[in-house]
């Protein structure tokens, strides 16, 4: 019988694998080049004593969790959604667990997205439109930054934190006369490559003073800030002034998927206009017995947070003055350290001592501030913290020998 080796060549085989070569050698010059700017992104496997991840609340091996997903799968839980929310893939575990996040936000209403990146250009693009003004801070999440690019809102960004820019800015945009469409804020409550906080009730001031409605990205608050981890909003008491805040599950969750809590309107007019919502499989149900699983471990385990955050402080005391940690506030300490080079020589001196420490180079940050990302979590204990503090230490002793 004839086998598939004795086929024919198909003649156009050599035609496609010529094209496909020509084109992966162009995309190859694009990453060398990408490459001799010591620019090139690479996959590594987590490797050392974690101090980058997000799981601020180390509950990526919670037995609880655990439990309640193994229990929901014996039970004989669908593995898969099998289809949209809109078609076949909402199921009363999703309902379930969008009536109980918004209950936990003291929400009118909550909507479930498949990531938060998804649900960053998902509202931004559904809610903002011609006619309307975003203002935004300059160091909003890319995910932020690509709804406004896909909004056909005209687009402002005012400087990190700085009131007095945005204020500017409303103002002159009140004084253009004859402008009929709505203003937006965009912010993150808590800034992931600079670990510092929003000044939320002075926003939520001028945002009423200038007649804005507030859009607020929780992603690295949530679960970590706020009675119960329910973010910083609701910890400065102004949980009621956003239209919508946004909250990650991968991060302090451990978890996947997004939702944003919002009124009820909203969340209709996400359902039946939102693309990112509307044109994608659903979750699978797990996801929702995860995200319910965690709510539960929330309301028991307030004292993870609490620990994460004391050991950033920590560590900040201890190299205060003597290593640039930009206004760190949280359980994200930056160590900015300027160069890339000199970003790059401090993770691959602590890596090679056991901690996963990566480098964060632009344009990830802005050029100038390549910079270590200190995550501390709630699995760490202070003698890591204290091992840490002694390897930057004796880097920042040789540093100092070979400059000298
Ligand atoms: C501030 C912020 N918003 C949104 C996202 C996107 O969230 P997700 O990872 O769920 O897509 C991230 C993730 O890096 C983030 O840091």
């Amino acid at each position: 019988m004839a086998t598939f080796k004795d086929a024919p060549l198909d003649p156009r085989l050599t035609y496609w694998q010529a094209r496909h070569q020509a084109f992966d050698e162009t995309l190859a010059r694009g990453e060398q080049r990408l490459a001799a700017k010591g620019r090139l992104r690479e996959l590594r496997l987590p490797d050392g004593l974690d101090f980058s991840s997000n799981d601020y609340l180390g509950l990526a091996d919670h037995p609880l969790i655990r439990q309640r997903l193994r229990d929901a799968l014996d039970a004989g839980l669908a593995l898969g959604a099998g289809g949209s929310r809109l078609l076949r893939g909402n199921t009363p575990l999703h309902e379930q667990a969008e009536q109980a996040v918004a209950a936990y936000k003291n929400a009118p209403a909550a909507l479930m997205f498949n990531s938060g990146y998804d649900a960053n250009v998902g509202v931004i693009t559904t809610l903002t439109g011609a006619g309307d003004r975003i203002f935004a801070d300059d160091l909003v999440h890319a995910s932020m930054i690509d709804g406004m690019r896909q909004s056909k809102a005209v687009r402002h960004r005012f400087r990190h934190n700085d009131l007095d820019h945005l204020q500017q800015l409303l103002a002159e945009d009140r004084a253009l006369k004859a402008q009929s469409g709505r203003r937006f804020i965009l912010i993150e409550s808590l800034y992931s490559m600079d670990g510092d906080v929003a000044p939320l009730s002075a926003i939520a001031d001028l945002a009423a003073q200038y007649d804005a409605d507030l859009i607020v990205d929780e992603a690295h608050a949530t679960g970590v800030f706020g009675p119960d981890g329910q973010g910083l909003a609701a910890a400065a008491g102004v949980a009621h002034v956003p239209l919508v805040t946004l909250h990650t599950c991968g991060k302090a969750w451990s978890s996947f998927g997004a939702f944003v809590t919002c009124s009820e309107a909203v969340k209709q007019r996400l359902i039946n206009r939102c693309r990112n919502f509307i044109f994608t499989t659903a979750l699978p149900p797990w996801v929702a017995v995860h995200w319910l699983a965690v709510l539960e471990v929330l309301q028991h385990e307030s004292d993870r947070a609490e620990k994460a955050l004391t050991l950033a402080a920590s560590f900040r005391a201890r190299f205060a003055g003597r290593l640039d940690m930009g206004e760190s506030q949280s359980q994200i300490v930056p160590v900015i350290l300027g160069s890339d080079p000199r970003a790059c020589f401090y993770a691959a001196r602590l890596q090679a001592q056991g901690f996963d420490i990566r480098a964060v180079r632009p344009p990830t940050v802005p050029r100038g501030t390549a910079r270590l990302r200190l995550a501390f979590n709630a699995k760490l204990d202070a003698a890591d913290v204290a091992r840490l503090g002694d390897a930057f230490e004796a880097i920042m002793q040789e540093e100092s020998v070979s400059d000298g």
